[in-house]
């Protein structure tokens, strides 16, 4: 089987690779990445300042799922700056994924990383954390006038990262927005924002920032994750590629986001739980779904979703 897949002209060694967020925030972080079977290197968010981020506990898990208010912790961008050509040495994709506080910061940003020539720019548009931002993706008006602007100042190819919509009059108002802003993919779908766990034990929330509210990620949201992957695709009709994020613990998750639409994966809550090892065991995984089938690629089930 051929593993490789190839996503706004850059060929990956496999469909299938770390979020953002997940274990890359540090330079160690970031090269256990790139000496693990990850197909790419996804960055943590990179902001214009150095973060600690919000207090902990801040990431949890539950049963079938995790919460987290991490508060955007990351080196500062410049850190990236001096990182990313380091990274490329390991020869797979390098994604930088950034975030501002103000369009002026996203500029600011995106101009010095496209300059390092990452090999993808990942602009995040749904970071559900940060105490008076709300998800930029939420405000249609907002989203389009700042991709138009990062457009602008960006020479790689560039996605957007965005929250879960649920109806589909939001999916066909920015389906339409990202065909005018030029992206050249986009990531789907980011945690979904300030849910709510409490411990049956003690009647408390189970993370500090925010009142116990944050991003719900892991198996719990997976049809939530296919659904916004099929929504897009069906959308796009191939023009443009989507990266599926959202509840992959296996090899038959990640078969489903193929057949919903994604062209590869990437791995949150379970690379944070599993760790590196986690690429090895859903590359064999995914492997034997695809032999099964008959194909001759995992390219070749991406979109073949069948209806009623
Ligand atoms: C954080 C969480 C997110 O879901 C995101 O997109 C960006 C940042 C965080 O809290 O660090």
């Amino acid at each position: 089987m051929n593993p490789t897949v190839e996503i706004a002209g850059i060929t990956f060694p496999t469909c299938i690779m770390n979020a953002a967020g997940a274990r890359c925030v540090t330079a160690e972080e970031l090269e256990a990445i790139g000496n693990s079977r990850s197909g790419a290197i996804v960055t943590k968010s990179m902001t214009l300042n150095a973060r600690d981020g919000n207090p902990t506990p801040r990431y949890v898990t539950f049963p079938h799922g995790s919460i987290n208010s991490m508060g955007l912790p990351n080196l500062g961008y410049q850190a990236y700056v001096d990182l990313i050509p380091r990274l490329k040495e390991f020869k797979k994709p390098v994604i930088a994924s950034i975030a501002g506080f103000s369009p002026a910061e996203f500029l600011d940003i995106a101009t010095a990383i496209d300059a390092v020539k990452p090999d993808l720019m990942e602009i995040n548009l749904s970071c559900p954390n940060i105490e008076g931002h709300p998800q930029i993706a939420y405000d249609f008006e907002t989203a389009e006038q700042l991709l138009t602007r990062i457009r602008n100042v960006v020479n790689r190819p560039m996605g957007a990262k965005l929250p879960p919509y649920f109806d589909p009059a939001h999916h066909d108002h920015m389906a339409t927005i990202l065909k005018r802003c030029g992206v050249n993919f986009i990531s789907v779908i980011n945690s979904i924002g300030n849910g709510l766990v409490i411990n049956p034990e003690t009647d408390a929330v189970i993370i500090k920032p925010k009142g116990g509210f944050g991003g719900l990620g892991g198996a719990i949201i997976k049809p939530v994750a296919l659904a916004n992957v099929r929504a897009f695709a069906l959308r796009f009709q191939g023009h443009i590629p989507i990266i599926g994020v959202g509840g992959i613990e296996t090899g038959q998750d990640i078969y489903e986001h193929l057949l919903a639409g994604a062209s590869a994966v990437q791995i949150g809550t379970a690379f944070v739980e599993e760790g590196p090892q986690v690429f090895v065991r859903l590359e064999q995984e995914l492997t034997t779904i695809v032999e099964r089938k008959g194909l001759r690629s995992a390219t070749e089930a991406v979109g073949r979703l069948k209806e009623f």
